[in-house]
């Protein structure tokens, strides 16, 4: 099963979610893949890998198999990335089927794992547009606040746009609410402003916000692994445990 998470605009906890999903699916025993896709290379970062020796931008380039770029971390494997995965998107502008490289990419080793989880950059680039293309569903971390929901119509019709050309099998599987503030109650108008205008889940795990979570990339690790008690711990393990009910056939 391969899951992309993905919101185009900047700073709404993709890179975390991916991150601390990853090592709650591990935890409860699953082979995860994290496969980082944003030059900015956030994911690979938190996870302690700094200066790799090589990266998703020569999988990319299709330079290097991903099976040989890995490193192990907390019970699972991770495709790290830098900022050359920024020039990929000029030097296989030209490269045929250029949206399905990472697709052709994944294919020897997305069977060896339950999950292999794709982290987006902040953009419906190129790179997502091959993260999309390769995935079975679609996660979407957002705040539930009015601002937020803005940019929801592009990405349902991005991933609409996919599914009629590039990928049959795409489904988002839902939005998870992040950064909640805990003293407040998810908002009802913006439950039923997402009910009313498009047919997509809220998951029922929502993440808290959490200063532990913010603190754990510091560390080099993820927030189960450094501060198993805290409330990031708590709800990324019960998202996992979602996850993994909702996607059991
Ligand atoms: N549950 C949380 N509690 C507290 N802080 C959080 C939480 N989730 C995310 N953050 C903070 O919000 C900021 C943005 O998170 P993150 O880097 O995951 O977003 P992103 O969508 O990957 O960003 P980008 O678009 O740049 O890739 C970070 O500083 C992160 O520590
Ligand atoms: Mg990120």
């Amino acid at each position: 099963m391969i899951i992309t998470v993905i919101n185009q605009k900047g700073g709404t906890g993709k890179t975390t979610t991916s991150v601390n999903l990853g090592c709650a699916l591990a935890y409860a025993k699953k082979k995860v893949l994290l496969v980082d896709l944003d030059p900015q290379g956030n994911l690979s970062y938190w996870l302690g890998i700094s200066d790799p020796a090589h990266t998703m931008a020569e999988v990319m380039m299709e330079e290097i198999a991903l099976e040989d770029i890995l490193h192990e971390r907390e019970g699972l494997k991770v495709a790290p990335s830098d900022m050359h995965l920024a020039d990929v998107e000029i030097n296989i502008a030209s490269v045929e089927n250029r949206e399905s490289v990472l697709k052709r990419a994944l294919i020897p080793l997305a069977d060896q794992y339950d999950y292999v989880i794709i982290d987006c950059p902040p953009s419906l680039s190129l790179l997502t547009v091959n993260a999309l293309s390769a995935t079975d569903k679609v996660i979407v971390p957002l705040q539930m606040e009015v601002l937020s929901l803005q940019g929801l119509d592009q990405i349902v019709n991005s991933i609409d746009r996919i599914k009629g050309v590039l990928n049959d099998k795409i489904e988002i599987l839902g939005l998870l609410p992040v950064m909640v503030d805990s003293r407040r109650k998810l908002s009802r108008e913006i439950h039923e402003y997402i009910d009313e205008n498009y047919d997509l889940k809220i998951f029922k795990s929502k993440i808290r916000s959490n200063v532990r979570v913010s603190e754990a990339p510091s560390f080099g690790e993820s927030v189960l692994s450094y501060s198993p008690s805290s409330n990031g711990a708590e709800d990324y393990k019960a998202f996992a445990k979602e996850i993994i009910r909702l996607t059991k056939n």
